[in-house]
């Protein structure tokens, strides 16, 4: 269900130019939104969510409803991108996340990644957990030079961002780069949803990074995202 959707999205995402920067979402597959009132409730969160994220450092949660039909979200920018850029992404998140589930079974668990931000809502309270479960991964099919090389490159950048992103003062979000030739360098980043304790959030980043092997094809390419709920790693020998 989850690789039918990346496809339909990937799809979208060559015919419309205002999705360019989607990457993909996730929609639970066994649950349904039960009533319209739950179903009123999460476009409140989602007001609530464009409204805020970006004033408030590029990060917000909300809470609506009562209970079977509470709601839960989060909204959350990549550190490094301004206010204006933000709200953007938010605003075109919380606009198409419903959407992006309609076709397929309208779930209580939905979550909406692009470059720049991501939004998710439940009906599960979902914050400061950080549930292994759900993961989802994208990898280049271009293979680098020397692979060894790149192998040990990538692993000495992954480390440093990590490590560098659950320092309390860097707020869950380090980038980096690396040579891997004389003209070529790997860029990588991590970043956690706020909403993460430091331990949590670096089990997140740590989870991610043991797995790359299986979902980054043996770290034999040039680019690999891996998305769960709490966290990301990315990198890529293209800056992003
Ligand atoms: C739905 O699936 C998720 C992930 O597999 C699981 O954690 C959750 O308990 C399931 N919910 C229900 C109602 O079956
Ligand atoms: C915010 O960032 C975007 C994208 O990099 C840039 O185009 C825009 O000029 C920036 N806006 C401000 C107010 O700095
Ligand atoms: C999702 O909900 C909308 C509005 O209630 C409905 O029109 C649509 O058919 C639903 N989608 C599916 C796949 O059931």
């Amino acid at each position: 269900m989850a690789s039918f959707r990346l496809v339909f999205l990937l799809l979208l995402c060559f015919c419309s130019a205002a999705f360019a920067e989607l990457i993909t979402s996730y929609c639970s597959d066994n649950t349904t939104i039960a009533s319209a009132q739950m179903s009123a409730n999460i476009d409140v969160v989602l007001r609530q969510l464009a409204k805020n994220t970006a004033k408030n450092d590029g990060f917000s949660i909300a809470t609506y409803g009562q209970g079977k039909d509470t709601v839960y979200g989060l909204g959350q920018c990549r550190k490094d991108i301004n206010s204006s850029a933000c709200s953007t992404c938010i605003h075109d998140a919380a606009s198409y996340i419903r959407q992006s589930c309609y076709y397929e079974n309208n779930g209580t668990d939905e979550r909406i990644y692009y470059d720049n931000c991501l939004l998710r809502y439940s009906d599960q309270k979902f914050f400061g957990i950080f549930d292994p479960s759900v993961v989802m991964n994208f990898y280049s099919s271009i293979k680098p030079r020397d692979q060894d090389f790149f192998r040990v490159q990538l692993e000495t950048l992954m480390n440093f961002v990590i490590s560098f992103a659950v320092m309390p003062q860097n707020k869950g979000f380090m980038k980096g780069s690396t040579a891997v030739s004389s003209s070529v360098d790997i860029y990588g980043i991590a970043q956690c949803t706020q909403d993460l304790s430091t331990s949590s959030c670096q089990t997140c980043l740590k989870t991610g990074f043991a797995n790359f092997d299986k979902l980054c094809r043996k770290q034999k390419t040039v680019g690999c995202r891996v998305q769960y709920g709490g966290c990301y790693l990315r990198y890529d020998t293209d800056p992003f």
